[in-house]
């Protein structure tokens, strides 16, 4: 049996977004983002047709919610705030209830000893913006920075960790390459483009932040999947080179290192698929930007081999032109998603930030497991999720051995507080600590929740030789 415990002051906590749990209700003021507009009109995409309307109604339950987060002894919480909702049309005026909301949710947080995460942008751009390009027009990064401003200027006293953005790589695969979030383009040169330019917005971001003269701490939220390849064999190897390259490098040298990987720019050039509005004061301005903070979202590993064929010449450019996905036999899988379970992987990322980017404050920022239908697990009235605290203890394990080493990794959130909405699948898979009776609204503390408090409680655990 070990007992591991965590360093003192040791940040626990969840995340969830704006989108994935406000719901919206009359009057309020919001306007439409791209999800509200897409799980209206491209309703067959999303799991048992759920919108956006309820999620987890959030807006409605935030003072009970906080009191649930508090009976957790959550440290921590991040959320985002919904950028249709505090400047819902194209005439830039803000909307005082979610002021009044912010405000409230962010003051009830701290007096509960709950230090708010804040994100300014959790995939969910305003329908006003989109229309005219989204990300791809470089009007958008100038409504960001006004955005961003104006969020620091209203918040800025009680808000003391600050993220420009969660996952930037999403908003362009996912919308612009891989068919699977609204606009659902498929053309990678302009996923290139909406790339570099929410790079160039998140520095912009930084930039309103510096001159707002906040002395809190300002950062970014990415996802690492760590790439493992099939076999030593030189061609798995640049297998994997490609894929971390693409998906990884691309943007954490960026955010970084300050500078887009040369063999990046090379590849592209050969295949003719560079963005073309890259400016140099752009790139200027990404060497000049530097975070605070970085925080890590982790669910999977990514195993890959060498292509097993040549790639159509005439079809779709791709980051897939260069490598396949490996299906390693024995791989532990989380069935509800299709996706790998790989704890080790938490482990190797804290060695990853090490070695290539020494020095930077980080924390797990996103780790969990979605479940489908949770309802079958319910014993007198509670989800017994032993799977996801099996999860927890396999993953904060392998954390916990990186930080013994010298990681300075300085939190755990978990994805997420209570079940909330998922891009596409809506409320297919469950994430949270409390399970939301969709029908209902009722929320109630799944076993994985206890389980949780008793580890803040502790801070830390005991994992005995089986596990
Ligand atoms: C992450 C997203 C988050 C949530 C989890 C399950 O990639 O950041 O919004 O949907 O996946």
């Amino acid at each position: 049996m070990a007992n591991l415990k965590f360093p003192d002051g040791f940040w626990w906590g969840a995340a969830t977004s704006a989108t994935q749990s406000e719901g919206t209700v009359a009057g309020d003021g919001k306007g439409d983002n791209i999800w509200d507009y897409a799980s209206r009109h491209y309703n067959n995409r999303f799991f048992d047709g759920v919108t956006t309307q309820e999620t987890s109604r959030f807006y409605t339950d935030h003072v009970a919610d906080i009191d649930r987060m508090k009976a957790l002894g959550l440290n921590s919480l991040r959320t985002s705030i919904s950028w249709s909702r505090l400047i819902p049309d194209a005439s830039g005026t803000v909307n005082p209830l979610a002021v009044q909301f912010y405000r409230d949710v962010f003051q009830r947080m701290r007096d509960a000893g709950i230090a708010p995460f804040v994100n300014l942008f959790h995939f969910d751009l305003p329908m006003y913006l989109q229309t005219e390009g989204g990300w791809e027009n470089k009007a958008t990064i100038d409504a960001y920075a006004r955005y961003a401003k104006t969020c620091f200027e209203l918040f800025g006293d009680l808000v003391d960790h600050w993220f420009t953005f969660n996952e930037p790589m999403i908003p362009a695969e996912a919308g612009y390459l891989h068919d699977r979030h609204y606009p659902f383009v498929v053309e990678f040169k302009r996923a290139a483009q909406v790339l570099h330019n929410i790079v160039v917005a998140h520095c912009r971001g930084i930039e309103a932040f510096r001159a707002s003269g906040l002395t809190s701490q300002i950062g970014i939220i990415m996802d690492v999947i760590p790439v493992y390849p099939r076999s030593q064999n030189p061609a798995d190897l640049k297998a994997a080179h490609m894929a971390d390259l693409f998906y990884t490098k691309s943007l954490n040298e960026a955010i970084l290192k300050g500078h887009y990987p040369s063999e990046l720019n090379e590849v592209l050039t050969q295949y003719g698929q560079r963005p073309e509005a890259v400016s140099a004061e752009e790139l200027a301005l990404i060497a000049a930007t530097k975070i605070d903070l970085l925080g890590i979202n982790y669910y999977r590993p990514r195993r890959v081999k060498a292509r097993e064929s040549l790639p159509n010449p005439e079809g779709v450019f791709a980051p897939e032109w260069f490598f396949e996905p490996y299906e390693m036999p024995g791989r532990q899988m989380n069935t509800s998603r299709g996706i790998e379970i790989y704890p080790e992987a938490l482990y190797d990322i804290a060695k990853m930030i090490d070695r290539d980017y020494p020095g930077i404050p980080w924390f797990v920022s996103e780790n969990g497991i979605g479940i489908q239908d949770e309802a079958r697990f319910i014993r007198d009235g509670m989800v017994q999720d032993d799977y996801r605290i099996d999860f927890l203890k396999a993953h904060l394990a392998c954390l916990h051995r990186a930080i013994s080493e010298g990681s300075h990794c300085l939190g755990y959130h978990m994805w997420t507080f209570v079940d909330c909405w998922s891009w596409m699948n809506a409320y297919k898979n469950r994430y949270g600590f409390y399970r939301l009776d969709l029908a209902t609204g009722e929320k109630t503390l799944k076993k994985s929740g206890v389980w949780f408090k008793q580890l803040i409680q502790a801070n830390g655990f005991e994992l005995t030789q089986t596990e």
